[in-house]
């Protein structure tokens, strides 16, 4: 759907990462954890396109965003105040598959975007489930509420345990029935080998430049396991990690 929503709030939770609350009711309702949005943050041509966000969880009839500023883009977001409208289309893409037995959430950096949404719609399902949540410094940890029983790493020692999210992972494998995972590509594809090793499913999100986030751009194409590609907007950004050739992205 293509909607008008008002900002609720947005808080900055650590330095440049920003929790943005959007009044949209049915995108709000429809939403599922994985997916995304296409969201035009200024009201002018400057910038001129959409951007696409994780949608990182529900609450009531709100939609919420997690986001980093790294751009002019975010940049103008992070200084819209409540009340201001903005254009968005979703939900898009893929989803998580819930249906796992003792699922192991992995989140890096960004990842917990989605991943917290993956937590929140477990915990309303009353689904017990494993999570390691790691950064590469204490400052780019995003803590709260949400994040409590979470296994919180950072690369550097910082704060929290120091060590790597695939280091906590290896504990967990054993018992895990499937892994859902989201962050850096380095740290994706390690998760994926480990998964593989142990035999354990794995779910992945994908991040890909967007432009469209409908499949007319191409700008998102990713190289598909056994030749050929994906868009990961439509075929993404959540699917199965045996899907994609890991050799070549
Ligand atoms: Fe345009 Fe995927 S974002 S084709």
């Amino acid at each position: 759907m293509n909607i008008k929503a008002t900002i609720s709030s947005q808080r900055e939770m650590v330095s440049g990462i920003f929790l943005l609350r959007l009044k949209a009711p049915r995108l709000a309702q429809a939403a599922k954890p994985g997916q995304f949005v296409m969201l035009k943050v200024s009201h002018s041509t400057d910038p001129p396109l959409a951007r696409p966000f994780s949608v990182a969880g529900v609450e009531g009839s709100d939609l919420l965003i997690l986001y980093k500023v790294l751009g002019k883009g975010t940049k103008l977001l992070s200084q819209a105040p409540p009340g201001w409208v903005l254009r968005m289309w979703g939900p898009l893409g893929h989803w998580y598959d819930l249906g796992v037995d003792n699922p192991v959430l992995v989140a890096g950096g960004m990842g917990i975007a989605p991943m917290g949404f993956v937590a929140q719609k477990l915990k309303e399902r009353k689904i017990p489930f494993g999570a390691v949540y790691g950064a590469r410094t204490g400052s780019e940890l995003v803590v709260s509420r949400a994040s409590q029983g979470w296994e919180l790493m950072t690369d550097d020692g910082s704060s929290w345990r120091k060590g790597l999210v695939t280091d906590a992972l290896a504990s967990r494998l054993p018992i895990a029935g499937g892994v859902l995972t989201c962050g850096p590509l380095p740290m994706l594809k390690a998760v994926v080998r480990m998964c593989e090793k142990a035999g354990v499913p794995c779910q992945v999100s994908l991040e890909a430049p967007m432009a469209c986030g409908i499949g007319a751009c191409l700008g998102c194409v990713m190289p598909k396991a056994g030749g050929g590609h994906f868009k990961v907007c439509q075929d993404g950004p959540v699917m199965n990690a045996s899907r994609i050739d890991w050799e070549r992205i």
